[in-house]
């Protein structure tokens, strides 16, 4: 495997039906997370706004804020993945206005992320040409747009009817001539999903959206199986590394209770000078120290 960082041109034409390997996406929120995603080599490692439901217990993403992802994106920064940083764009950072979107967007290159994602359509489109003009490569994201839970009326497959499919067709295209270097689609029917990847020049990366993508992409929790929600038909889960690591935990929980921890390896001893000079055990709340003096 090549140690070159992965950039956005060398990205954007990776197309599968040109012989592309597919695209590999996975969100990393801190720097313990990064350092996995990238020692398992993904192609990028997104900075989701799904920090919100995954780290930070909100039920759902409309709660965290330019600032919180500016937190969590400089964290991934500091394992200096080989990978490619997006950060993602929160609720209401790219909607106001489109000076207001291209400072948060900066925000975010200047916390370490190499490129930003922002979820929706055509409205997006001025925003999407802003922060492209300001030398900000911008990922798209469209179907299931978990920002518009509300609009949405809950997390529902989107494109099921030929207009919505239309429309998002439609979407994908102008955006892409925009400039978008790839896009995430999100919950919706594979043979839509299949459709937008072929229409489209510069790769899709999919979540629920089936086979037919440039790429996939999972949440981490989802994947290691550290969340506590059951995870939606379309996650397959790789480990149990919540089971495990509570597993862990009751067993430290258990060794200190039992007086099995720490061992004498595991703790520091007193030189005899010091043995002395705090005198016999008796006298001394400190105890009886073994005199090896590491
Ligand atoms: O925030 C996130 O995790 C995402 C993925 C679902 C693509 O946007």
């Amino acid at each position: 495997m090549s140690t070159d960082r992965i950039t956005v041109p060398s990205l954007r034409a990776r197309k599968t039906r040109d012989g592309a390997e597919p695209l590999v996406m996975v969100t990393a929120y801190d720097e313990p997370g990064a350092r996995i995603v990238d020692a398992g080599g993904v192609d990028i490692v997104l900075v989701g706004d799904s920090v919100a439901n995954n780290v930070l217990g909100y039920n759902d993403t409309l709660q965290v804020t330019i600032a919180d992802m500016a937190h969590h994106v400089a964290a991934v920064a500091r394992a200096t993945p080989r990978c490619l940083i997006v950060g993602d764009m929160p609720w209401m950072s790219y909607h106001l206005s489109t000076a207001d979107a291209v400072a948060n967007a900066a925000t975010l290159i200047r916390a370490g992320a190499q490129a930003v994602k922002l979820e929706g359509g055509r409205a997006r489109l001025p925003v999407v040409e802003a922060i492209i003009g300001a030398e900000i490569p911008v990922m798209g994201h469209l179907g299931l747009t978990p920002q518009s839970v509300l609009a949405m009326g809950g997390y529902r497959v989107q494109a099921r009817t030929a207009d919505a499919a239309q429309a998002l067709m439609d979407a994908a295209k102008a955006l892409a001539a925009a400039g978008c270097f790839a896009f995430v689609l999100e919950g919706v029917p594979d043979v839509v999903a299949a459709r937008v990847t072929e229409a489209l020049d510069v790769p899709t990366i999919g979540i629920g959206a089936g086979a037919h993508c440039d790429g996939q992409v999972l949440v981490f929790h989802d994947l290691l199986g550290l969340g506590a929600r059951t995870p939606p038909k379309f996650v397959r889960q790789y480990a149990n590394l919540g089971e495990a690591a509570t597993t862990a935990v009751a067993a430290f929980a258990a060794d200190v209770r039992s007086g099995r921890f720490p061992s004498d390896e595991e703790s520091y001893h007193a030189s005899a000078e010091l043995t002395e000079a705090l005198g016999p055990d008796e006298e001394s709340a400190l105890g009886a120290a073994p005199s090896r003096g590491d």
